[in-house]
């Protein structure tokens, strides 16, 4: 028995599978080559032009990134744009009002003149996309000093950018990718006048909160419209009234037909950082040290939080969105660990580097050894200063209030002299927004807790003796007692106070000064130490890719996210999140009510939203008497990915993406098709939202839906 496994094992060549294994897989639309292998095998009825050509319209004319951070899809000919609630999120609080609070009651445009526009917003299209690895690299060799290099690389880009003369309303941007191995270039325009169109209440929208984040079974109608304004002749303008409704030259059509196991189903979107590549001792130091350190800073600060915003309706609203945005990666860090270790990432990536130690090929072997051994030099090089950035920055910047605002007020005392007064009001709007979002009982806890991590934590070699000597309760009874960083008032009056009498107070301040010597140490001496780590990093890591490459033609790599336009395929799956445990691909709105805590700030649901459920008035987008909700794929994706339409194999849309399942979050270090899963909010329940509950003929009109 034993021999016959062990037979089979050397049967199974494990070098291409291993390599396979550890794929990013989010292909560049301009790579058509290999889109056709995956199309090829994936189902689609439409084919690589379909998705991208530079010269006709094209599924990504209809993909935008959305304010920088999220994606977003066209769906009408009017430019209405769907992305999720949690991007839309900031722009819906900017419009509520005690009056009119959107972010409770859900918004409805009625007509295009009730969409409330949005400065600041901007989505962006990439129009082309060129493979310029050739032109960029010209001149460029392996032997070279990497500052010459890239030297020359800029005056390659540089060169570049002149032959294209676009038109006004187009930009041009080149990227390195793969580490510098290759380079694109990529069209877009941006537009900035974008309006809010519709949302649905926050208990639709992010509903179950923080507790249902990352996890499956999910059951949120995490989406929000919005809609793209251009002037006259088509084109990006800034916000003006006389702007009209921009006229897409693709669009999704919403499919009501819904997913079935197994169907294909194609993320488009803007994935923002995956690091698929690095080695098995990367991989082991950002799960091992840096993760359980970010991790146990977190755990602390969020349990602060939530013990007064559970005793105080105030702080509970004053802390609300600072708690989501810190509990989201420590809950992602926390899933990514888990999966690291359920996947075996760490041995996987040992055997591949084995593997490549003993290539048939002796140069490849060779350079691999040589890199290799480099880059195990640099982590152990970087395990200190990185472990003190990250405590740094989570400690005072991230989960400490009074520390936090330090940061703002350096900034403002090392102003420009000639810029301080032009810059002064936009110094006390920024500190003063922190002070009206944190209370002193928060804060001084806060303080005292991170006080402690830094005493205890901070590596040896960038410890600040006396400080670490200081007594953590005197330090913050003396804060809150005296510093302007606990006294908005105080504050106020220092703030506005001549240059040089600004500068005083702020010498006499002694909390102040603290935080001060804090910061210096961050940037006078963490920071540069991190720096001249990393140095290099990126020249090997460029050569380290190389030789994956070499090693194995017939599978090209796929370069990393890094925030440009992606193509994912994937298929609708469930998985297997634990042993004895099956999670089913698709969840309906019977487990929405099931979840349904009356009152809760998590699983509250509008009343209205009760009686058409109790009623079982699902319109047409039921499915066998229920509503679909939710559903998994298998697609690789990543944050940035949030808002990101997903299509059915007819191209249209039958989901919009925003989130993954926690035992797969290391999907952005290893992504293992057993349990790496993307969650998208099917079309259906977005239909159901804005016609039924919603009540927006309006838009049920002008989206075309197909069956
Ligand atoms: N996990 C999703 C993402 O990474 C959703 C985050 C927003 N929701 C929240 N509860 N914080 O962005
Ligand atoms: N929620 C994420 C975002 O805002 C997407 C989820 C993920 O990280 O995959 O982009």
């Amino acid at each position: 028995m034993k021999k016959a496994t062990l037979f089979i094992l050397f049967l199974i060549p494990l070098w291409p599978w291993a390599v396979h294994a550890q794929q990013n897989r989010m292909w560049v639309p301009a790579d058509k080559d290999k889109i056709y292998i995956r199309l090829a095998e994936s189902g689609a009825r439409f084919d690589a032009d379909d998705l991208y050509h530079p010269g006709r319209p094209s599924f990504n004319d209809a993909v935008v990134q959305f304010n920088g951070g999220c994606s977003g899809g066209i769906i009408s000919d009017q430019g209405l744009l769907i992305t999720n609630h949690h991007c839309g999120y900031g722009a819906i609080r900017a419009h509520s009002t005690l009056k009119h609070n959107y972010i409770r009651d859900g918004f409805w445009a009625k007509s295009l003149d009730e969409e409330l526009p949005n400065p600041g917003m901007y989505v962006t299209i990439v129009r082309k996309v060129y493979d310029v690895t050739d032109q960029v690299l010209q001149g460029v060799t392996d032997d070279m000093d990497e500052s010459l290099r890239q030297s020359r690389i800029d005056e390659n880009i540089n060169r570049l950018k002149d032959t294209f003369r676009l038109p006004s309303w187009m930009d041009l941007e080149v990227k390195p990718f793969l580490y510098g191995n290759k380079y694109y270039a990529f069209v877009t325009e941006t537009f900035r006048d974008v309006r809010l169109v519709g949302a649905p209440p926050s208990s639709i929208g992010k509903f179950g909160a923080d507790t249902d984040n990352w996890m499956w079974p999910r059951h949120s109608g995490d989406f929000a419209l919005f809609r793209i304004y251009a002037d006259k002749n088509n084109r990006p303008a800034e916000y003006s009234e006389d702007n009209v409704p921009y006229r897409p030259v693709k669009w999704f059509k919403v499919s009501l037909q819904g997913v079935d196991e197994g169907d294909l189903v194609v993320v488009y979107g803007f994935p923002g950082r995956t690091r698929q590549y690095l080695p098995s001792f990367a991989v082991r130091h950002i799960t091992e040290k840096v993760n359980p350190l970010r991790i146990a800073v977190r755990e602390k600060a969020l349990e602060i939080m939530d013990r007064h915003m559970r005793s105080n309706d105030t702080l509970k609203l004053m802390y609300t969105a600072h708690y989501a945005r810190v509990a989201n990666y420590w809950k992602k860090w926390k899933g990514e660990n888990i999966g690291i270790r359920r996947a075996r990432a760490v041995e996987q990536k040992e055997a591949l580097e084995k593997e490549l130690l003993s290539h048939p090929d002796a140069s490849v072997a060779r350079e691999a050894e040589e890199v290799l051994d480099s880059l195990r030099a640099l982590y152990a090089a970087l395990e200190a200063p990185d472990l003190a950035r990250a405590l740094l920055v989570e400690a005072f910047y991230i989960n400490n209030d009074w520390t936090r605002r330090a940061f703002i007020l350096y900034a403002m005392e090392n102003e420009k002299p000639d810029r301080f007064e032009e810059k002064r009001s936009e110094y006390i709007t920024r500190i003063m927004r922190e002070f009206r979002t944190t209370d002193n009982r928060v804060s001084e806890e806060l303080f005292r807790a991170m006080w402690e991590f830094y005493r205890t934590r901070m590596p040896r070699e960038f410890r600040d003796s006396t400080l670490a000597a200081m007594d953590a309760d005197s330090l913050a009874r003396k804060i809150a007692a005296e510093s302007i960083l606990a006294d908005s008032t105080k504050f106020l009056r220092v703030a506005s106070l001549s240059p040089e009498e600004f500068q005083k107070a702020l010498k006499n301040d002694s909390g102040y000064a603290l935080a001060r010597r804090l910061i210096q140490s961050y940037y006078g001496k963490i920071f540069p130490a991190y720096q001249s780590a990393q140095k290099g990093m990126n020249a090997l890591m460029r050569r380290y890719v190389a030789v994956l490459e070499k090693s194995n033609r017939t599978r090209p790599l796929v370069p990393d996210a890094n925030g440009t336009l992606r193509i994912s395929f994937g298929k609708v799956a469930g998985y297997r999140p634990r042993d004895g445990m099956y999670y089913e691909p698709v969840t309906t709105i019977d487990g929405v009510v099931e979840k349904y805590i009356p009152g809760d700030y998590e699983f509250d649901l509008p009343e209205e939203f009760l009686k058409l459920y109790a009623a079982r008035d699902f319109g047409p987008y039921a499915e066998d008497g229920t509503l679909p909700v939710n559903f998994l794929a298998t697609a690789h994706t990543t944050g940035g990915n949030s808002g990101s339409p997903v299509l059915n194999a007819d191209g249209d849309l039958v989901g919009v993406n925003f989130d993954r399942v926690w035992e797969g979050t290391m999907s952005d270090l290893f992504y293992d098709p057993r349990i790496s899963r993307n969650i998208s909010v099917d079309t259906r329940y977005v239909m159901f939202i804005i016609d039924k509950l919603g009540k927006a003929v309006n838009l049920v009109n002008e989206i075309q839906a197909v069956k």
